[in-house]
């Protein structure tokens, strides 16, 4: 008799167990995306899932910085988002964990194509292309030009109106620094950036941010991914968007489990689940616009058309090396920072 209750209770515990670990316990998330989809993202999980989600947001760059720190004693589980370059980085120095999620199939290819030339230590989760926002009643008020190319960025009247973030830390501005260098060549590109600091107030730490104080009328132009210029008009903040008329680089926002991820089962259930097409289809609701990686998911009627935008081939390949990114890094600390306002 004690031994059968022993053994049901021993019974109960094992299968308890067998199930905590497959749809309970918690998951340490790394955002890089906006607040506000990073939120609802976390909240849609929390409610499908009896998983408790640790979030923190920061920008690609810091994050990339931290797993690295944190490469023998990792604290997170997954990284959701962000530019893809700093994933293909971390992907090649074994900082992330192969995984091919029985979702792949109904990705776009540049999403596959994303996971296979990482050997599935990354994922594409949306994509979007690079330009500005710019603030048209400030422009309208102090009668600038209106501002359809890099070249003009450079007008002397936008002294101290340009907000960009800083590359170190923004994914976003790493994609603008690897574009220029891919359009112009790169001497040209650090020696445009060195003219464009003249007009630049600030270098931001988050590679949205420049557009938001656009939008509030604290600078007239900020360097930003297309959506989220896009977002702030739709937030009914007097913003145009531009695409480049020189040509521009794109991001394939992505997605890696972290190599030693104590709840890698967590982060899996995650990785399928935000690869989902109705997951995907949500994002507009928070005013993320970005193009979905998933065939099946809504495209938002927001979203910047690709076939509408001058895209340059951006080789994800090289600017997504950990010696290159580093190069270039440097490069910019030296000639641009350095000298900032
Ligand atoms: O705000 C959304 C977004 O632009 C994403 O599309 C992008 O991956 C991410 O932010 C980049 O953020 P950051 O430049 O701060 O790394």
């Amino acid at each position: 008799m004690r031994l059968t209750v022993l053994s049901t209770l021993l019974f109960a515990g094992t299968a308890l167990a067998a199930g905590s670990v497959q749809a309970a316990g918690e998951l340490n998330l790394i955002c890089s995306a906006d607040v506000v989809i990073c939120e609802q993202m976390r909240g849609d999980f929390e409610k499908a899932h009896d998983i408790k989600v640790n979030m923190v947001r920061l920008s690609s760059g810091e994050t990339y910085a931290k797993i690295r720190a944190e490469a023998r004693n990792p604290k997170t589980d997954i990284w959701w988002a962000g530019t893809g370059d700093p994933h293909v980085q971390a992907a090649s120095e074994n900082l992330t964990l192969e995984y091919k999620s029985p979702m792949l199939d109904q990705l776009q290819d540049w999403a596959r194509k994303q996971a296979e030339s990482t050997g599935f230590k990354t994922v594409g989760v949306y994509a979007g292309a690079l330009g500005w926002g710019y603030n048209t009643e400030i422009f309208k008020t102090k009668g600038y030009k209106e501002p359809r190319c890099w070249a003009d960025l450079l007008a002397p009247e936008l002294k101290g109106e340009i907000q960009i973030a800083n590359p170190n830390s923004s994914g976003t501005a790493y994609t603008a620094l690897a574009s220029l260098v891919q359009i112009m060549g790169e001497d040209q590109a650090i020696d445009y950036l060195k003219k464009l600091n003249a007009n630049v107030s600030q270098y931001t730490k988050s590679g949205s941010a420049p557009v938001k104080a656009a939008a509030r009328g604290e600078t007239a132009l900020g360097i930003v991914f297309m959506h989220d210029a896009v977002a702030q008009t739709a937030e009914g903040f007097p913003v145009k968007s531009v695409a480049p008329c020189e040509g521009t680089g794109y991001e394939i926002g992505s997605m890696s489990i972290i190599k030693g991820a104590r709840n890698l089962d967590n982060a899996k259930i995650w990785y399928d689940w935000a690869l989902r097409p109705e997951v995907q289809s949500r994002m507009k609701d928070a005013k993320s616009f970005q193009l979905p990686s998933n065939k099946s998911a809504e495209v938002p009627k927001e979203a910047p058309k690709f076939e509408d935008i001058k895209l340059i081939d951006y080789d994800f390949k090289t600017y997504g090396d950990p010696a290159k990114r580093k190069a270039l890094l440097e490069r910019w600390d030296r000639e641009v920072g350095a000298v900032a306002n």
